[in-house]
C-alpha cells in the first residue's frame, strides 16, 4: 500500500519483518519541506503595516496560507490537489514552478533547491522544466494556436521552423491539429484550453503542473480535456500536479490531497471522498 500523504510504498507488516527487497524504485522528482507562505500585510493611506504589527491601520492584513507544507512528488504520479476556494491551491503551485517564494521552507527538485536559483535559473527553469497550465489560459488573441503553442520555444531562441513543428506535434497531441493557423481568440474554451495545454507540452517538460485546466468548461468539455490529460500523462511519462474542484477527476489521480489550514493531507481520508 503506499502512504497517501508521501506517496511512499508502505507494507502491511512493515516493522515485524526482514525489509523486503526494493521491488521499484521510486524517485521523488519534486519535494517541498516545510513551506510557509505569509502575505505581507499592506498599510491603508497614512496608515503603518511594520513587520510583526497587529495589522491596526492596514489595508489589508497579513494572510498566512501555508504552515509546515510537506510535499513529495514521485516520478509518473498524477496527484490532485483539492480544497476551498482561496485555500491557497494556485499559491502553492506558483510556489512549486519557481513563480513566487516561500517565505520559510524550501522546493526542490530533484537536487536543486529553487530559493537558490538566480531569476535567469528560475527562468530557464519554468522553460524547461515545468509545463505550466494557468488557471486564466493567458493565450495571446492575436496570435495563431500554432504560435501560441510554440511561444516557449521561441522565447528560448528556437529557430521558428523548428519550434512550429514541436508546436504542430502537440497541437495533433491534444486533437487541434487542423486548428493550427486559427487566431486563438477565434477558438472556443475548451480548445483554448488544449492549446494551452500544447503550451505546456511543448517543451517536453518533467513536470506538469496544471491549474483547474477544466475550471472554466461545461461538463463534456471538461470530461474531454481531463481524459486528455490522463492520456498525455501516460502516454508521455509525465509526472503531473493538478488542482482541480472536481471531486471527479480527483479520485481518478493516483493520489488526492486536500489543502486544509495551510496543510496536505489526505484528501481520500475518512468516508473515502475526498
Ligand atoms: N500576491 C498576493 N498577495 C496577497 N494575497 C494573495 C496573493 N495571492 C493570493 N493571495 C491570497 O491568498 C489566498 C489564496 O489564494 P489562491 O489564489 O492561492 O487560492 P486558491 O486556493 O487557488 O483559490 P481558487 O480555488 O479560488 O482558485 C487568497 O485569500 C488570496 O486573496
Ligand atoms: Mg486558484
Amino acid at each position: 500500500m503506499s502512504d497517501p500523504l508521501d506517496g511512499d510504498v508502505r507494507f502491511e507488516n512493515e516493522g515485524t519483518l526482514e525489509p523486503l527487497p526494493v521491488v521499484r524504485e521510486r524517485t521523488v522528482v519534486m519535494r517541498a519541506v516545510g513551506l510557509t507562505k505569509i502575505y505581507a500585510a499592506v498599510a491603508s493611506r497614512g496608515g503603518s503595516a511594520s513587520k510583526g504589527s497587529t495589522n491596526q491601520g492596514s489595508a489589508r492584513p497579513a494572510l498566512e496560507l501555508f504552515r509546515g507544507l510537506d510535499l513529495k512528488v514521485h516520478a509518473g504520479e498524477m496527484i490532485a490537489i483539492v480544497g476551498e476556494s482561496g485555500a491557497g491551491k494556485s499559491s502553492l503551485l506558483h510556489l512549486l514552478a519557481a513563480l513566487d517564494t516561500p517565505t520559510a521552507g524550501e522546493v526542490w527538485c530533484g537536487e536543486a533547491r529553487l530559493s537558490l536559483f538566480t531569476p535567469k535559473q528560475a527562468a530557464e527553469f519554468r522553460n524547461r522544466d515545468v509545463g505550466y497550465v494557468w488557471q486564466f489560459h493567458y493565450l495571446l488573441p492575436e496570435f495563431s494556436a500554432l504560435e501560441n503553442a510554440a511561444m516557449p520555444l521561441l522565447a528560448r531562441g528556437m529557430r521558428r521552423a523548428e519550434a512550429l513543428e514541436k508546436a504542430q506535434f502537440w497541437l495533433t497531441e491534444v486533437g487541434l491539429g487542423d486548428r493550427a493557423e486559427h487566431r486563438s481568440g477565434e477558438l472556443s474554451g475548451g480548445e483554448q484550453q488544449r492549446v494551452s495545454l500544447a503550451r505546456a507540452l511543448v517543451t517536453e517538460p518533467r513536470l506538469l503542473l496544471a491549474d483547474e485546466p477544466t475550471g472554466d468548461l461545461d461538463g463534456k468539455t471538461a470530461e474531454a480535456v481531463f481524459s486528455l490529460i490522463q492520456r498525455l500523462h501516460e502516454a508521455h511519462g509525465l509526472t503531473s500536479v493538478l488542482v482541480t474542484h472536481n471531486l471527479e477527476f480527483a479520485e481518478r489521480c493516483d493520489r488526492v490531497l486536500k489543502l486544509r489550514e495551510g496543510r496536505l493531507v489526505d484528501g481520500r481520508a475518512g468516508d473515502g471522498r475526498v
